[in-house]
């Protein structure tokens, strides 16, 4: 049976590609956390490849994927920004729904791949002589200083992305809970409820192909494996 109201449409929002890269990365974040400890350390290692590989997927997907999931869609000026967060409060449905990130979450989507991607890469740079006996691939190809910088780099960056990340899924929970739309609901299986009056801005969606998808990940965990295996010599 449907739950879909008289008054109300299911939509198609994300395409494959945007929510298996969004859960993945979920799932090798919390890993590579969870393991950045002795015995664990080479699991940390490739949970911390994996994000390096989703993060340049992604950035691909930018450009050439579904319209909603490309950059120039979600990233607005300030003026909009502004705007629309001070519409949240007491923002009308009309108001509040894009066919994709509003132009506040679209922010966030940037500050979290960001920061992600220099958790990824610094930890490239990482090592660790005392307890865990483990140098990252291109320890051995720089300088002592630039390494702990990186090392510096990997240890201060993590609390930002704690930080980035509370407010990321407290958002998510506030959207749910006070505003009434499940937006993870979205990003698990990509329709999304709306009145039936906001259908049209959905049905303008061209969503590319999820084979491309998949393959553009496969190639871009390719590069990945190969870099480090080159790297480790
Ligand atoms: C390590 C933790 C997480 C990271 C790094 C992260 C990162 C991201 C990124 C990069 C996007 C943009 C997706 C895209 O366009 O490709 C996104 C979207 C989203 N995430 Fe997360 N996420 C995390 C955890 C979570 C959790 C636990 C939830 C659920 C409670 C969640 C809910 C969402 C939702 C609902 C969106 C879509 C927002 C919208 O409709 O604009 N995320 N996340
Ligand atoms: C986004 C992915 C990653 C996350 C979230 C992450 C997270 C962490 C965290 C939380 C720590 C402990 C920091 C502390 O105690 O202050 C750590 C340490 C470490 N990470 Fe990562 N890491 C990632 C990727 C990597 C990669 C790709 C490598 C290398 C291949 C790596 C190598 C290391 C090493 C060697 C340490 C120990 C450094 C030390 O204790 O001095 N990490 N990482």
């Amino acid at each position: 049976m449907s739950d879909e109201k008289p008054d109300e449409k299911k939509v198609k929002l994300w395409d494959f590609p945007v929510r298996l890269f969004h859960w993945s990365l979920v799932a090798a974040i919390v890993t590579a956390w969870w393991t950045n400890r002795e015995l664990m350390i080479d699991i940390h290692a490739i949970a911390g490849y994996t994000v390096l590989a989703l993060v340049l997927f992604r950035i691909i997907w930018g450009f050439v994927g579904s319209s909603n999931a490309r950059f120039a869609s979600f990233i607005k000026g300030p003026k909009k920004v502004i705007g629309y967060a001070l519409r949240i409060p007491r923002g009308s449905m009309a108001d509040l729904t894009y066919a994709g990130h509003n132009p506040a979450g679209g922010w966030m989507v940037i500050v979290l791949l960001v920061l992600v991607a220099v958790q990824a890469v610094s930890g490239l740079f990482a090592s660790e002589d005392t307890f865990l006996f483990f140098d990252g691939p291109l320890v051995a190809h720089v300088s002592s200083d630039l390494a702990s910088t990186m090392n510096w780099i990997h240890h201060t960056n993590i609390n930002l992305i704690y930080a980035m990340v509370g407010l990321h899924v407290f958002a998510a929970l506030f959207y749910l809970v006070v505003k009434r739309e499940n937006l993870i609901g979205a990003m698990i299986t990509g329709a999304r409820t709306v009145p039936a009056e906001l259908a049209a801005r959905f049905a303008q969606i061209r969503f590319a192909s999820p084979i491309a998808g998949i393959a553009i990940l496969a190639v871009c965990a390719v590069i990945v494996w190969a870099m480090v295996t080159v790297a480790r010599g």
